[in-house]
């Protein structure tokens, strides 16, 4: 009754004040893998949950969830696309975001970023989504974390993106997530010396969540653990964060990344 009543007077849903639970926690690509545990681990945790994703009608998992925790939103975003970022943005301008978590991500195609091989258009796709993406997130949400009591800005890296450890192979995928780490860690120092309110005690964090038995990565030689145990070690390492350990590059375990 009250949307039909407001959106004669021309105020549209999406227009409207959106609240969530206290504290909060928004996730791209909450629908699947890493970021959907994610997702359940802080809905049991009794926070409120905004659970992004590309498309909410297929995320069947998500949408259980949700229907069983009150506390859970789902909204529409693609990190690539500006336009879905900035409705939820606003549809959610007057609510404080404890913790922005830029969790989607994507390997691109392996054969494509080998040396012989290289297809450009795969380059393209892995950076927007892994690199212009989170920054496309922290431009638009900044002040919503900002606003907030906890004020945590964490992506999910990867061991991969660290230019110490390297030996070959995704050479796309890699630089992708040594990009993310360098613009992250940029922009915390940026906003360290920000006057607009709050941007000053932004904490930002740069997480590698293993190596995660969740199809992102196939053929590794190497045991996987599980998405559950993944997603609970990157809560406790976000736990952790403060503005000492801010821009710091840690292992899901706690230990401090090389760059
Ligand atoms: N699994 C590992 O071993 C591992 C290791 C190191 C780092 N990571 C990182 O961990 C993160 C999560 O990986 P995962 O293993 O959970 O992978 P996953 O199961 O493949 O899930 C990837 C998620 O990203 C979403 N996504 C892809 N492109 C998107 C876009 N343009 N906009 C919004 N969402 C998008 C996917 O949504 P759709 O369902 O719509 O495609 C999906 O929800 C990634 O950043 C990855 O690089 C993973």
């Amino acid at each position: 009754m009250l949307i039909m009543a407001l959106s004669v007077i021309g105020v549209t849903p999406a227009a409207m004040a959106a609240g969530l639970a206290k504290p909060s926690v928004l996730i791209t690509g909450a629908n699947r893998g890493i970021g959907f545990e994610l997702a359940r681990q802080y809905a049991e945790r009794g926070w409120g949950v905004l659970a992004t994703c590309r498309t909410p009608e297929a995320a069947e998992e998500l949408q259980a969830l949700a229907a069983g925790h009150a506390n859970v939103v789902i909204e529409r975003l693609d990190v690539t696309d500006r336009a879905t970022i900035d409705a939820v943005a606003e549809k959610y301008r007057s609510t404080p975001i404890d913790i922005l978590i830029n969790n989607a991500g994507i390997l691109g195609d392996n054969d494509r970023q080998k040396l012989g091989a290289f297809d450009f258009a795969v380059f393209d796709e892995v950076m927007d989504v892994n690199t212009k993406g989170p920054i496309r997130m922290v431009e638009a949400f900044v002040d919503h974390v900002a606003a907030s009591d906890q004020k945590k800005i964490m992506s999910i890296s990867s061991a991969v993106g660290s230019i110490q450890m390297t030996f070959g192979g995704q050479v796309f995928y890699r630089a992708s997530k040594a990009a993310l780490n360098m613009s992250m860690r940029t922009l915390a120092k940026e906003l360290r010396r920000s006057d607009a309110p709050g941007r000053k005690a932004l904490i930002f964090g740069l997480i590698d969540p293993g190596i995660v038995d969740t199809g992102f990565a196939k053929n590794v030689p190497i045991p996987m653990i599980q998405a559950d145990e993944s997603a609970a070690a990157v809560i406790a390492v976000i736990d952790t964060y403060d503005r000492k350990s801010s821009a710091t590059f840690l292992r899901y375990t706690g230990q401090t990344m090389p760059w």
